[in-house]
């Protein structure tokens, strides 16, 4: 088991856009099983890899309830969404303990590559569709909090600044 450190919010490099996977291959298995292994002991409902800094389209979500059903989504691309949309309260490993709404799309079809190299596409709802289109919007390098508003995101920026220097202090 291997753990990855997650960038936090504000670091600049959660803003880089990541590249698509040429190949599932062994190096990107052992990227995947980091991922979920850093997810799971979060614990989060989903990773995207350009948080924990390697910049290739790589997502692992988890959301049943027992956090026993990973999914792998390589290359994900959203090939439609409805024009019904849906507040939800979001949260994310990047922006530690701070949750908030934000409106998307209710219903999403995702086609994407698994570990077996093969494409698939998912219809989803519910918290795999924000779960999706929340990871998904890391790999072009957004953050949830870049939906709201400019005054909230300052607050956040300060906040998480303060958090990582008490962080550092404790050590
Ligand atoms: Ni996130």
């Amino acid at each position: 088991m291997a753990l990855l450190p997650v960038l936090c919010y504000p670091d600049p490099r959660l803003h880089k856009v990541a590249k698509p996977v040429a190949k599932v291959d062994a190096r990107i298995k052992k990227i995947v099983s980091d991922m979920a292994d850093t997810m799971y002991e979060a614990p989060g409902v989903g990773l995207a890899a350009t948080q924990v800094d390697i910049h290739e389209r790589i997502l692992v979500i988890d959301v049943s309830d027992n956090q026993d059903e990973l999914m792998v989504f390589i290359n994900p691309e959203l090939i439609w969404a409805s024009a019904e949309v849906k507040a939800w309260r979001e949260g994310c490993l990047s922006v530690p303990e701070y949750y908030d709404e934000v409106e998307r799309p209710a219903v999403v079809r995702v086609r994407a590559v698994g570990l077996d190299g093969k494409e698939f596409e998912v219809e989803a709802d519910g918290l795999l569709s924000v779960c999706l289109q929340h990871e998904m919007d890391h790999l072009q390098g957004k953050v949830f909090v870049e939906y709201l508003s400019m005054l909230k995101r300052n607050r956040i920026s300060l906040r998480m600044k303060k958090r990582a220097k008490e962080l550092v202090g404790q050590r």
